[in-house]
């Protein structure tokens, strides 16, 4: 089975919309899965309004007492996952659901056991980022170049990926900052089986995005701490 971890900070107008739409796209391809909403305390009623989809649809909501972050949210919802296979994605439709089944097939793999980590990338052929300013743009390059050198992933600032539950055990990953993805591809127990496969990312269109300045200092610490264990293991 899969989890697919949605970590939400006032996106009730989206979740309304995205969690029928991951469902559809899950039936459709017989795809047994949970959805889990992880809200910190959303003042928009995010998480009444997970609830209320959770008696329609396979949803758990996790609630958290405050904003605690996006990485914490994320392994949260780790925590508490049934799934053997867990995805994560944003809940503002930048990334499309109907990736899904795509990114399961590498990861259930028909040849050996297939790949450990599946990342919906921006920077592979067919990939894009559409309707970003320029200078997120720019935000988002220069963090990714100053990732080159722990790993080799075009798109390890994605927030948009599945793994085998596998992958977490004993890794020790530090929940703070944005950058989930990066941390697990630097400690993961993935073997290098890492795989990306090209999405087009478009910007929200409802409400807006919580990556501000004190989100990329957080970076830069995380960087630091992710050179270091590079370096001393
Ligand atoms: N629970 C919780 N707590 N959720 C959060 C928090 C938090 O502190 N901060 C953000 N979120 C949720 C948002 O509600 C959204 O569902 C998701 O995390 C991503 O946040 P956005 O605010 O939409 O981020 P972004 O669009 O600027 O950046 C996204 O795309 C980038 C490019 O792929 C993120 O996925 C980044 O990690 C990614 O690099
Ligand atoms: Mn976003």
């Amino acid at each position: 089975m899969i989890s697919i971890i949605i970590p939400t900070y006032n996106e009730k107008e989206n979740i309304k919309k995205l969690i029928p739409r991951v469902f559809r796209v899950l039936e459709k391809a017989k795809i047994r899965g949970e959805v889990i909403i992880v809200d910190d305390n959303s003042p928009d009623g995010t998480a009444e309004e997970a609830e209320k989809l959770a008696k329609k649809f396979r949803v758990r909501v996790l609630k958290r007492k405050g904003k605690l972050g996006l990485s914490s949210a994320v392994l949260d919802g780790f925590r508490i996952a049934s799934g053997d296979i867990l995805g994560v994605m944003d809940a503002d439709f930048s990334h499309p659901p109907e990736k899904i089944p795509e990114m399961l097939r590498y990861i259930r793999g028909s040849r050996e056991s297939g790949y450990n980590m599946v990342i919906g990338s921006r920077k592979v052929k067919g990939g894009s980022i559409e309707d970003w300013p320029i200078k997120r743009k720019l935000i988002s390059k220069g963090a990714t170049v100053l990732a080159r050198p722990i790993t080799r992933i075009k798109d390890p600032m994605s927030g948009f990926f599945m793994i085998k539950k596998s992958v977490l055990r004993g890794a020790g990953l530090n929940p703070r900052g944005f950058k989930i993805a990066l941390e697990i591809a630097v400690k993961g127990r993935h073997k290098g089986r890492i795989t990306e496969i090209p999405i087009k990312f478009r910007d929200r269109r409802y409400g807006e995005s919580k990556l501000g300045k004190k989100e990329i200092i957080n970076y830069l610490l995380h960087l630091m701490k992710l050179y270091k264990y590079k370096i001393t293991g």
